[in-house]
């Protein structure tokens, strides 16, 4: 073993897992893109990250030069020893949080995982700096001196921005906007602020230990503020981002690490990110700058003003059960209080019991439903709902006009037709499901409480609208049961 780990041809094998696991993490991002592989894809990612994991270990017990390895797992003080001990605490963790977290709460889950990439970063960089044997002087010295700044500065957004997402996603901070006076030029002024701090690092070589940490304070705040003025309607381009900056934290730490695989994966972390928020941004028809800039170019004014919109009406189980088995055609719009209510197994039996009886049943499913990308698909395909009558908005919303109920299955933003209707809504200018052009439409919620943005939904005392309060799941449990057999 002593002599594996010492021998030449080590550093070519690790080179080779690392462009194996490199095309495994490709493999796997392909298999995520769709339902019927993502299993697939997340074997692919597993089995690369496992391989990539070996290989470092066996670089680490190389670097380690010490002749016997066995040495170092027994010693706990040693470099692999610390290496071995923190992945068993990590995978413990790890393994006990994937265990016990609830569907509803990965995206606060996945927000704080972020944060986890951008403290890393922070901290590379700073050692990174502070090692005797990284290079000063020349271009080498000038290339490390600009990967350590920008490094810290992108891990240090992701790390503060991650938390504030985290809390807003966890309602333990208020979703809507902070809009300090003249919040775009103290950005602004953050960001000169750096780069001054920067010239001032480049050419200090004895101190720049003190501009360093400036712009590290800076940057927490950046991303601190940057979050913060995010509205609630806006979060999933904020998570989306947020997962795009950890990957370049991860590929800056690749850099000052000078391991490839870490760059390739921070990149294609970094790249998919991107692309995901660009996504997210059409679909909500926002501008990417300006999300990305902290609400850029919108005032961050939200009509606080509390409209009467008249009085509600409201519906029983049976009734609904009568509705539907009338029906010819019925949409689902599924929202958040699915997910949390955990309703898409009565919601799978009910459409199939519906389409049993012949009833054309479809589901309408926005972009932006419920507090993940694909949230609602992932809900659906567990309960297994066929995957053909599952629509996206863009395909579905046309058909509301000849459609005879549409369930509103715990979905309020992503039904409100404020956003078409009212310029001054936090949601305006987003594209709703038009649920309200059909014949009927009943709404399930527990009560008149808002969506995730805090705006109340004119839908919910529409003409065609009708409430059916109480828990999703037990509501649609209740309409299996009274449908007529
Ligand atoms: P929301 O607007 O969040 O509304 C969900 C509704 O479900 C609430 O009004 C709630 O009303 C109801 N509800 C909660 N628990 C329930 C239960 N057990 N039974 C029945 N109803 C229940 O949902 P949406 O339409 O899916 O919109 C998603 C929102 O989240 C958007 O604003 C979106 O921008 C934001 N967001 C999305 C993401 C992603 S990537 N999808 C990420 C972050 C944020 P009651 O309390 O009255 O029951």
């Amino acid at each position: 073993m002593s002599d594996f780990l010492t021998s030449d041809k080590l550093p070519g094998l690790v080179q080779a897992a690392y462009i194996i696991a490199a095309v495994l993490f490709i493999a796997a991002l392909a298999g995520l893109s769709r339902h019927e592989t993502a299993k697939r894809g997340n074997l692919a990612g597993m089995v690369g990250m496992g391989l990539a994991l070996v290989a470092t270990l066996l670089l680490a017990a190389r670097r380690a030069e010490l002749p016997d390895p066995l040495d170092h797992w027994r010693g706990l003080g040693s470099t692999l020893g610390v290496i071995v001990v923190a992945m068993l605490i990590g995978a413990a963790i790890g393994a006990w949080r994937a265990r016990t977290v609830q569907m509803t709460g990965m995206p606060e889950l996945v927000a704080i995982l972020h944060s986890f990439v951008g403290l890393a970063a922070v901290l590379v960089g700073i050692n990174s700096f502070l090692d005797p044997e990284a290079p000063t002087i020349g271009s080498l010295g000038t290339i490390h001196e600009v990967e350590v700044f920008i490094g810290v500065f992108i891990g240090a957004v992701t790390f503060t921005g991650s938390i504030v997402a985290n809390l807003k996603l966890s309602a333990k901070m208020k979703s809507t906007p902070l809009a300090l006076p003249g919040r775009h030029l103290l950005n602004l002024a953050i960001i000169v602020l750096s780069v001054a701090l920067l010239v001032w690092f480049m050419n200090d070589h004895d101190h720049g230990i003190v501009p360093l940490l400036l712009m590290t304070a800076l940057a927490l705040a950046l991303g601190f503020h940057l979050v913060a003025a995010i509205g609630g309607g806006d979060m999933p381009v904020v998570v989306s981002m947020l997962n795009s900056y950890s990957g370049w934290a991860a590929a800056a730490a690749g850099f000052l690490l000078d391991n490839d695989l870490l760059i390739i994966t921070g990149s294609l972390v970094g790249s998919s990110g991107a692309i995901l928020s660009y996504i997210m941004c059409k679909a909500m028809n926002r501008s990417f700058i300006s999300v990305i800039a902290g609400g850029f170019g919108s005032d961050g004014a939200v009509s606080g003003e509390a409209r009467d919109y008249g009085e509600h009406r409201e519906i029983q189980a049976a009734e609904a059960a009568e509705l539907l088995a009338d029906a010819t055609s019925v949409v689902i719009t599924p929202g958040y209080g699915m997910a949390v209510a955990q309703a898409q197994y009565p919601v799978a039996e009910l459409t199939a019991r519906l389409r049993a009886r012949g009833v054309d049943v479809r589901f309408g499913i926005h972009p932006v439903a419920g507090r993940l990308p694909g949230h609602m698909n992932v809900l659906l395909a567990e309960a297994r709902v066929p995957y053909d009558i599952v629509l996206e908005m863009d395909e579905i919303n046309a058909d509301f006009a000849s459609t005879d109920v549409v369930l509103v299955i715990g979905a309020n933003d992503t039904v409100n037709p404020a956003a078409l209707d009212e310029p001054g809504s936090p949601i305006a200018g987003m594209p709703v499901l038009e649920v309200w052009h059909a014949r009927d439409v009943i709404v399930f919620k527990r009560s008149m409480a808002t969506g995730y943005a805090g705006v109340q939904n004119p839908l919910f005392f529409k003409e065609n609208s009708r409430m059916l309060f109480g828990d999703a799941k037990d509501r649609v449990e209740d309409i299996v049961r009274a449908l007529p057999s």
